[in-house]
């Protein structure tokens, strides 16, 4: 079987954590691609790792370039260009900035690798994962956006360390918009199947809940950048859902045509990732306060996609 290929758009922080990755689990070839102004750096750091191989073993080989055209073929596209956030600033904040960058990366995807299944994980997330489909045209299913993963994360980990329990037994997802008002889902949330509910009390709930929403910002006080490890992370989860058609159930950012009420909308759903990309999007039973939170992070997510559109190009 030929090896796949992993373009990692943007060789920063979080590319750079992508790339080690890939090269720890050996899903495919990576390149690492960066502007021309940092094409440098981007072989470095591909050097860099591909010289660790010679310690781990992977057959794993890692390039660096700003060259387009050495990003044909790929299978999967990460795509992380863009400004991280600072102290102080919101994801929403981003847009001004991200949104050139958003769709001079759309462009040459389209141009130079129009099949790539593609995990999109700059910020502000579900409006920059919104215009990279727009732009592209690209079908829904091959186009998602990595936050409901990570913010999953977030919660389990927090639940996890209240409850003093295994990382491994908690079972939590968060759903909504990549921002302040995200949905943790909590009647859904169990350790092992036994409803957390019946675990804690609410106000430990309740402050869980909030610091979980609260996740990136309070690293980005902590690092002054943001996070970098479990975004790689989990973006690699969904991307190894794709290339080994795991079937995987994972919160991400998918485009709604009517689920859950919003259309024409990226926002962090449960979908089935497989080899076919986004196979399916599951509408789950939520309780009528967990669908007013997501209808008003919907709305946030729609406010910053109404700036984009504004934006000619
Ligand atoms: N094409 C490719 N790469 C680009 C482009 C572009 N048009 N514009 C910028 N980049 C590169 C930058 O040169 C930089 O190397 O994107 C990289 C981003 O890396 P970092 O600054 O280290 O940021 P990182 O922490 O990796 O976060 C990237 O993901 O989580 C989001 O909010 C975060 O939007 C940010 C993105």
């Amino acid at each position: 079987m030929a090896k796949k290929k992993i373009g990692l758009i943007g060789a920063g922080n979080i590319g750079g954590e992508l790339a080690n990755l890939l090269v720890a689990k050996q899903l495919g070839d990576v390149v690492l691609f960066d502007i021309a102004a940092k094409e440098n750096f981007a072989k470095g750091k591909a050097l860099d790792l591909e010289q660790s191989t010679a310690l781990s073993g992977s057959d794993i080989r890692v390039t660096g370039t700003s060259n387009w055209e050495d990003l044909a073929g790929a299978d999967v596209l990460i795509i992380t260009a863009g400004i991280p956030r600072k102290p102080g600033q919101s994801r929403d904040d981003l847009v001004m900035m991200n949104l050139p960058i958003i769709r001079d990366v759309a462009d040459n995807a389209k141009k130079h690798c129009p099949n790539a299944f593609a995990i999109i994980v700059s910020n502000p997330l579900d409006a920059m994962v919104y215009e990279y489909w727009r732009r592209t045209g690209a079908p829904a299913a091959k186009v998602v956006g990595m936050a409901g993963v990570l913010d999953s994360a977030r919660f389990s980990l927090f639940l996890a360390r209240e409850l003093n329990a295994s990382i491994k037994d908690i079972r939590a997802m968060v759903l909504g918009g990549h921002g302040d008002d995200m949905v943790p889902v909590l009647s859904n949330c169990t350790i092992t199947g036994v409803p957390i509910q019946k675990l804690l009390p609410q106000d430990k709930l309740t402050s869980i809940v909030d610091r979980t929403r609260k996740g990136g910002g309070e690293i980005v006080n902590l690092m002054g950048t943001s996070a970098f490890y479990a975004p790689a992370a989990s973006a690699i989860a969904m991307a190894e859902a794709f290339l080994l058609d795991q079937k995987r159930l994972l919160p991400c950012a998918a485009y709604l045509n009517g689920e859950y009420g919003f259309k024409d909308l990226y926002m962090g759903v449960p979908v089935v990732i497989g080899q076919g990309g986004v196979e399916k999007i599951l509408t789950i039973e939520l309780t009528t306060d967990e669908k007013g939170m997501l209808k008003k992070s919907a709305d946030s997510v729609q406010k910053v996609v109404d700036i984009v559109k504004a934006q000619a190009g």
